[in-house]
């Protein structure tokens, strides 16, 4: 390999190149780490790494402006984000992040002129049931107010490494309300691959058809058919089967870890607290579909919990759980490896997940191919959610039959919701499907709600008057969010915020989505700022069509939900914020040439338009 032209920068490079094997498919876990070591991608780290790792400039540089929470201009030597989430915002995350900017003389948004701190928002961090929630360089920091931001500033303003800091301001709580038979019932690691081993790979398999196991990722298909297409595909390439060293047919199995839905965080818990599980279920799943290598992909706001998750990964090693020779049978092998993600919602879209597992940018692949036959590195790959290998650790323990026993014939088993906004026990709860909205609300202690976000902001706005309706795969699915929003609230700010959202984490890949998110979200922004006609709420709804109809992925198709919905269920909170005129134009005019009128110092009456 040619040395780079940088050899300073290259000296800084060479343990971060050794810990990850100058690999290209790691690409996004060495940027992660040159950004931690440097506050910012230098654009010479970017040469030297394009140098080693055998890629375009463009290349390194492409993925390293994708992700946010990689920057290529310098960042504070403490990065601070906060969480901008509708429940964060609920409970002041707007008016502490001004506070704080204030105590530390930055502007949000912006490096302090000593480049000390950095103070900017970000999406969920998965933290809504103990809000506000923040990340500092990386780790989480929860239940803000003043009197912690008065405590982090000082630490900022003395400079103590964030390493020092009390634990306290670290703490996340599992916030577990309502166990169930994923998070109640003892397991005891390796009942699932022991029973499985004894039955048999087959009728493992057949276990878990019936079961009727349904993906917890929100799509809900069917993981037996998703299991069983994967073992059925031969990847070709060049046209001979691609194998492994065994000689068998390389297959991946892929625990989708990113949870970056707004509302979600119970992948969060059940990663902390009950990661034996779900590791039991990968492997159950490798040995199905005959797969030696697996993934865990653990979304960057998550990185706190990538120590512990590697200690238990080493524990089950050292029980023989993984490895060679999984519980003494002979030829079955598999190793699950962890890559964390940086800060990208679409990510959590499976081929989008893939891309990032190969070190690219996460732009969502075209499908057909799917990832069962043609998945990582062009090899057959599950992608199965969390929840969803934790529930097939339990079927392969348990049996189908007792699976199935639990919820609705077409939404079998239990569901964990993340429950946040305005209830009095915000947390985790995990129900038997079929369970309705009244009884959840109920049991959160939230008063007076008037309307519920089932799924988070790709999924449904549920109105006071559909309490009754089920989580149910045949009525409401959910991905596991669940945000209470109490009668005094106006919808329209959720609305807002989402729009605020989609239009940040759309992958910018193709037209309907790049462009309509940004124009939704224009339109909110003028109906916020008082200047809304019912001609904008037509806009809207056009707007909306085109991204549900014409974008490439489920980001895109999903991005109006929550403005169609509210526009559907809750007019009156777009009506009070209009103005009286049927049509203002979205751009004003006027306001954007103030600049020139202050560079000729003109602001006279012919100055104006108006
Ligand atoms: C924009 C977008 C984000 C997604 N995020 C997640 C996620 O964070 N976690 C997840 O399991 N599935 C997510 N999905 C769904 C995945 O594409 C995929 O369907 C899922 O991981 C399959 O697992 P399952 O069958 O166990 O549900 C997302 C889909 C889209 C379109
Ligand atoms: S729909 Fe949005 S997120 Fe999906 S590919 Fe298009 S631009 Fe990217």
């Amino acid at each position: 390999m040619e040395p780079c032209e940088f050899p300073h920068i290259e000296d800084q490079l060479a343990p971060i190149l050794g810990r990850h094997g100058a690999d290209a498919t790691r690409l996004l876990q060495i940027l992660r780490d040159v950004q931690d070591h440097f506050h910012f991608i230098p654009p010479e780290a970017i040469v030297c790494l394009a140098s080693h790792l055998n890629l375009s400039r463009a290349e390194v540089e492409g993925v390293a402006g994708f992700y946010s929470f990689l920057s290529l201009t310098p960042q504070g030597e403490y990065r601070v984000l906060f969480s901008d989430n509708i429940t964060d915002n609920m409970l002041g995350k707007t008016e502490l992040m001004q506070y704080f900017c204030n105590k530390l003389w930055v502007e949000p948004g912006k490096v302090s002129e000593d480049n000390l701190v950095s103070v900017d928002s970000t999406s969920c961090t998965g933290m809504c049931d103990q809000g506000p929630a923040a990340l500092v360089n990386g780790w989480p920091l929860t239940n803000l107010d003043n009197n912690r931001l008065d405590l982090i500033s000082e630490l900022i303003r003395i400079k103590k490494p964030v390493a020092e800091w009390p634990e306290m301001l670290f703490e996340v709580r599992d916030n577990i309300r309502r166990p169930g038979m994923l998070l109640g019932d003892e397991f005891e690691p390796g009942a699932g691959i022991r029973a499985m081993l004894a039955r048999g790979a087959e009728a493992t398999l057949k276990e878990v058809d019936a079961s009727n196991l349904r993906g917890r990722g929100g799509a809900g298909f069917k993981t037996a058919s998703k299991w069983t297409f994967c073992h059925a595909a031969i990847a070709e390439e060049e046209g001979g089967m691609i194998c492994d060293v065994g000689g068998n047919p390389e297959r991946f199995i892929v625990c989708n870890a990113d949870e970056g839905e707004p509302g979600t965080f119970k992948d969060r818990v059940l990663l902390s607290s009950h990661a034996d599980l779900v590791f039991e279920g990968m492997t159950v799943g490798a040995r199905v579909v005959g797969a030696r290598k697996g993934f865990l992909y653990l979304r960057g706001e998550y990185r706190y919990l990538l120590k512990p998750l590697e200690a238990v990964l080493a524990r089950r090693r050292a029980e023989g759980l993984l490895g060679e020779n999984i519980l003494g049978e002979p030829g079955f092998a598999f190793d699950i490896e962890i890559h964390l993600g940086a800060g990208a919602y679409i990510c959590g879209e499976e081929s989008a997940l893939i891309e990032s597992l190969e070190g690219k940018r996460g732009r969502p692949r075209n499908r057909p191919p799917f990832p069962v036959t043609k998945g990582y590195m062009g090899r057959p790959t599950v992608v199965d959610n969390v929840e969803t290998f934790a529930c097939a650790a339990r079927i392969a323990e348990k049996g189908g039959a007792w699976f199935a026993a639990m919820g609705t014939a077409q939404s079998t088993g239990t569901k964990i919701l993340s429950i946040s906004g305005d209830c009095a026990r915000p947390g985790i709860y995990e129900y038997p499907f079929g369970v309705t909205v009244e009884t959840i609300l109920r049991d959160c202690g939230a008063e007076d709600a008037h309307a519920v976000q089932v799924s988070g902001p790709s999924g449904t706005l549920v109105s006071w008057q559909e309490f009754g309706r089920r989580i149910a795969f045949e009525d409401l699915p959910t991905a596991g969010a669940f945000m209470v929003f109490h009668r005094k609230r106006e919808m329209f700010a959720a609305a807002h915020n989402f729009t605020h959202f989609f239009a940040h984490e759309s992958c910018g890949f193709c037209t309907p989505c790049r462009v309509g998110t940004q124009l939704q979200k224009r339109i909110m922004d003028k109906i916020a700022g008082g200047h809304g006609t019912p001609a904008d709420l037509e806009e809207l709804k056009h707007v909306g069509h085109i991204l549900g109809t014409m974008s490439h992925c489920g980001l895109g198709h999903t991005a109006a939900n929550p403005v169609l919905d509210t526009l559907k269920k809750f007019p009156g909170t777009f009506e009070r914020k209009l103005k009286a005129l049927s049509f203002e134009p979205a751009f004003d005019l006027d306001g954007a040439l103030q600049t020139a009128r202050s560079i000729t110092g003109r602001d006279d009456e012919w100055a104006h338009l108006l």
